[in-house]
């Protein structure tokens, strides 16, 4: 049994899915601040497989333990927290007590339970402004915001941890920019409001809802002058989250990776791969550069291959491909079922 934190979100909804196709049992924890349930009625459509769900928060102690408990997990997946870069500039308490908070109750909640096995979400964020690329692991680490300020101070918080009892196995997975949706077309991305992120953009500016794509910057040192990622398919990354647990649960040894593909994307050539995979024109301007942005950034994927065994497979035609399909059938996300 794992126990899944924010396991209805984007990430967390797609590892569901594989756990359980992998033949593991799931609960997943969540107070649907940014989900909703509905996404956890199609992963159990989809693999005809069902999962427990208790709703609730994770600052919530006394209820979080008691879930926890009574699922009988063996390991932990922490997926909940906010994540939006700009908002926790305007919002910095909430990120803090949300990401934090809500990870030290997760933790002392694991102890009193003596659940010692984790895998955490954490993100290219903590590298900061790159100093050389790729990005591997030994990079130092720094933080322009509060969001990769709550990724620092909560990854430090499980290096001591683990250095105070050594029975902790603690997987830190640093993701780079994570797109796409599963295969069928019934889980995705499904943001509030105006998408901050790229791809959910331009899906929703190929299916009609947005008049336009804002290119923010054409002047950076890139190839084409347009900011370069790592974007990785996010049934990937759900894979690269079931490799850490065997390798924790198999031979008990922490350790923090990249999930990333190693390979860095500009913009223009997202938006020209979305057109191609949906045959519908990404109408786009320049516009200034945003605030916090950098020029470059991708990962060095080697560590996590040669410890896990784990490679991202899938091409930027393939994450393409499957956000539009999930865009195309869920114009409306989850709220239009
Ligand atoms: P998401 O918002 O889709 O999922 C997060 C889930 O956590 C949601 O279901 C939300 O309802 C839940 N949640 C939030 N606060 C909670 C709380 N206090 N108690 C209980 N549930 C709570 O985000 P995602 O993209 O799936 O990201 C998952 C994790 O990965 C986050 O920790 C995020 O910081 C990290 N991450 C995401 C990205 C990205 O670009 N998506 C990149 C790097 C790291
Ligand atoms: N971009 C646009 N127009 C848009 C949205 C994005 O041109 O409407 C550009 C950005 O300027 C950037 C690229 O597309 O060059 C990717 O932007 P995203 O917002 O999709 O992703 P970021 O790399 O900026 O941010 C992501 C996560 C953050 C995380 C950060 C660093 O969303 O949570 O990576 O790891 F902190």
């Amino acid at each position: 049994m794992i126990f899944i934190t924010g396991g209805a979100g984007f990430i967390g909804s797609h590892t569901c899915l594989e756990l359980l196709n992998a033949g593991f049992s799931v609960t997943v924890f969540d107070n649907f601040c940014n989900s909703q349930p509905e996404a956890l009625v199609r992963v159990q459509q989809i693999t005809h497989k069902e999962l427990t769900v208790v709703r609730g928060d994770i600052r919530d102690r006394f209820s979080l333990e008691a879930a926890l408990r009574k699922s009988g997990a063996r390991a932990v997946i922490h997926f909940a927290g906010l994540k939006a870069v700009g908002e926790s500039v305007q919002l910095p308490l909430s990120y803090y007590d949300n990401n934090v908070t809500g990870t030290l109750c997760l933790l002392q909640s694991m102890q009193s339970c003596q659940i010692k096995t984790l895998v955490f979400s954490s993100s290219a964020t903590v590298y900061g402004n790159p100093q050389y690329l790729p990005l591997n692991e030994d990079h130092p680490l720094a933080s322009t915001n509060p969001y990769g300020q709550t990724k620092l101070v909560i990854e430090n918080m499980l290096r001591d941890l683990q250095r105070s009892d050594a029975t902790w196995r603690i997987g830190i997975l640093r993701y780079f920019n994570p797109v796409g949706a599963h295969a069928s077309g019934l889980i995705g991305e499904d943001p509030q409001g105006i998408p901050n992120n790229l791809l959910p953009y331009v899906a929703q500016v190929a299916v009609g809802k947005r008049e336009f794509l804002n290119i923010w910057g054409n002047d950076y040192d890139t190839p084409d002058g347009t900011g370069v990622r790592d974007y990785i398919h996010v049934v990937d990354l759900a894979l690269g989250h079931l490799a850490a647990v065997n390798k924790l649960e198999n031979q008990g040894q922490c350790f923090t990776v990249n999930l990333g593909t190693g390979i860095g994307y500009s913009v223009l050539d997202v938006v020209r791969a979305f057109e191609q995979a949906s045959g519908k024109p990404i109408t786009r301007q320049y516009s200034p550069r945003r605030a916090g942005d950098v020029a470059s950034c991708y990962a060095d994927p080697r560590h996590a291959q040669e410890l896990l065994g784990w490679q991202a497979q899938r091409d930027l035609a393939t994450m393409c491909q499957d956000a539009w399909r999930w865009q195309g059938k869920n114009p409306n996300g989850y709220s239009g079922h």
